[in-house]
């Protein structure tokens, strides 16, 4: 069947918001260019300064991108070979490059059901002698259980590292994602809730001296011009992204809070689609304004996903799988020895995620077209009826 004469529902509409804020981000670009100061210019320091007391902490070092962030919090916690790094298996790929960059080994463990975040209960089990870091990864915009995580690090004197590339401005408790761990990193991907117009990431910690080894590793491993302390990288945040992501930051707060309401509009209207599971908030008893969790993606499990996946490209619909293969069953991962069955809660879970359209510009109108495809497929029960039954 033609998608003629449909209007496309984006996964992301990245136009929609350069639109509504092109008067903000074209004179800050422009600035970097008429001074051409393209190389950790000011607009790195003032992105830096402003970043870190958005997450509630002192220090912020910007960075090439979110895997790049990670690798290099971990060295700079100085971790490396010979060490164990316990992550989640359902993250996207580059958790675990990041561990596998810094030449230590992935030890993955599975997600709790609800929240599709890393279980502590598993994380502890997994400690061995060599565990040097956790990583909790804080997932589709919803933060992981950092009261459980940090204690058990604590206990066992083990380093954390958020990995909180898809969780900018998440609340957890009355704290930010970003001010839990010794090290936090955000990725500026463009469609990320801060996204920069190509690469870019953040690691941000509360401990001056992890500050000052990233920034050493991040510029060459040197102190002064062509003096090299340290084997380090060139992995800078480019100037005139932090310009963009400067002038961006002052709204995250407002996107999230719209990706929220967004998330309850389609909670509302999936309520009575029996066979869809919608997304669980599982720490919700936040005040105003403070948004835990900040929808990143809006997934759902559904049965017969493929039928779903043809009914929205029939209607100009575009969807995603976040992710249809978890880290232990990757091929380029098959070293570390794990086989289909080890992780069951994130396999099962894998076969029936979707992620639906979600971004701030979304319409109730386009929710309304998103989840009236999503009853045509499944139909809908009258809630009245299910609690008779
Ligand atoms: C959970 C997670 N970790 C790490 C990354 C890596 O970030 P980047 O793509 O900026 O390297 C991403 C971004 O895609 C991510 O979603």
């Amino acid at each position: 069947m033609s998608t003629a004469g449909k209007a496309q529902i984006p996964f992301v509409d990245l136009k929609a918001q350069y639109q509504s804020i092109k008067a903000e981000v074209l004179p800050a670009v422009t600035k970097v260019l008429d001074d051409c100061n393209f190389i950790l210019g000011q607009q790195v320091k003032d992105f830096e300064q402003a970043f870190a007391r958005y997450c509630g902490v002192d220090h912020a070092v910007g960075v090439a991108n979110g895997t790049e962030a990670i690798h290099l919090a971990l060295r700079a916690l100085g971790v490396g070979p010979g060490d164990e790094v316990i992550t989640v298996t359902n993250s996207f790929i580059a958790t675990a490059l990041a561990i596998h960059e810094c030449g230590a080994r992935s030890v993955l463990v599975d997600c709790e059901a609800d929240s599709y975040n890393i279980d502590p209960i598993l994380v502890e089990k997994a400690i061995t002698k060599r565990t040097k870091a956790i990583i909790p990864v804080h997932l589709y915009g919803q933060p992981a259980n950092m009261q459980a995580i940090m204690d058990i690090a604590k206990r066992h004197r083990l380093f954390v590292v958020e990995d909180a590339c898809q969780g900018h401005g998440a609340y957890y408790g009355d704290k930010r994602v970003g001010s839990f761990g010794d090290a936090a990193c955000f990725s500026f991907y463009p469609g990320k809730n801060l996204g920069g117009y190509g690469d870019g990431g953040m690691v941000v910690c509360r401990d001056k001296a992890i500050a000052d080894k990233l920034e050493l590793l991040r510029g060459y491993g040197s102190v002064k011009k062509y003096e090299h302390k340290e084997k380090g990288y060139n992995c800078r945040l480019d100037t005139v992204q932090a310009a963009i992501l400067l002038a961006k930051l002052p709204h995250l707060d407002d996107w999230n809070t719209r990706r929220f309401k967004a998330a309850q509009t389609y909670a509302t209207r999936i309520a009575d689609i029996t066979q869809v599971k919608g997304p669980k908030v599982v720490n919700n008893a936040l005040p105003a304004g403070r948004v835990p969790h900040v929808f990143h993606l809006y997934v759902v499990q559904v049965p017969r996903r493929q039928d779903l996946i043809q009914a929205f490209t029939q209607e100009n619909i575009q969807c995603g799988i976040h992710y249809p293969i978890p880290i232990h069953l990757q091929e380029a991962y098959r070293d570390l020895g794990y086989k289909r069955g080890d992780f069951p809660v994130a396999e099962a879970a894998a076969d029936r995620i979707l992620s639906l359209p979600m971004f701030p510009e979304l319409s109730v109108d386009q929710i309304a077209r998103v989840t009236g495809v999503i009853a045509d497929v499944y139909g809908r029960q009258p809630v009245a009826t299910r609690r008779a039954g």
